[in-house]
């Protein structure tokens, strides 16, 4: 299955990030590419290189790779409504790294991002952790009000 190979080779190599090949309309291709390095201080830059592809570049979850993979990508734009008006950060941050109990983040549908965030950091913690709260802050203001 395409899938499984492009998640298990991001898994080994830690250095690989979605994109799309759109062959036909039809039967859209999860490819991985490396992962290109971005400005640690813009959560939007970072989204739109790392996330849109599956998410979408408004949050919903239609992005590009969406129809090929087996667990539709979540609407990020429902996050606060989905827990009581309260947009979730702490649970956003650990998914992010790789820290929450998902069933499809880093087993099967998403690639786990702690580990990809510290390679274009090298390996600063301190980095990865500003990368992440930028995630999350971003995230943030694609809320649906
Ligand atoms: C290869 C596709 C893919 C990419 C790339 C991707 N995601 Fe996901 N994401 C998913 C899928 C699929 C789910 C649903 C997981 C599940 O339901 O178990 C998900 C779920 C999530 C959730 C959980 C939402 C909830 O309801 O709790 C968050 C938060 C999230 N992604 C953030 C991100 C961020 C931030 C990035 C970029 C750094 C990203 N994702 C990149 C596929 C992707």
């Amino acid at each position: 299955m395409r899938l499984s190979k492009f998640i298990s080779l991001a898994a080994f190599i830690m250095l690989f990030a979605a994109s799309v090949v759109a062959q036909n309309a039809s039967a859209p291709e999860v490819r991985h590419v490396p992962i290109v390095n971005t400005p640690s201080n813009s959560g939007q830059q970072m989204y739109k290189s790392y996330c849109a592809v599956c998410h979408g570049v408004d949050g919903k979850g239609n992005g590009p790779a969406a129809p090929a993979l087996k667990t539709s990508p979540s609407d990020l734009t429902a996050l606060a409504q989905k827990n009581g008006g309260k947009y979730p950060s702490a649970h956003v941050a650990s998914v992010i790294r790789g820290q929450a109990a998902l069933p499809s983040h880093g087993s099967q549908d998403m690639p786990i991002w702690g580990p990809l965030l510290s390679s274009i950091s090298q390996g600063h913690e301190g980095q990865v952790q500003q990368r992440t709260a930028n995630l999350v802050a971003y995230i943030d203001t694609l809320q649906a009000k």
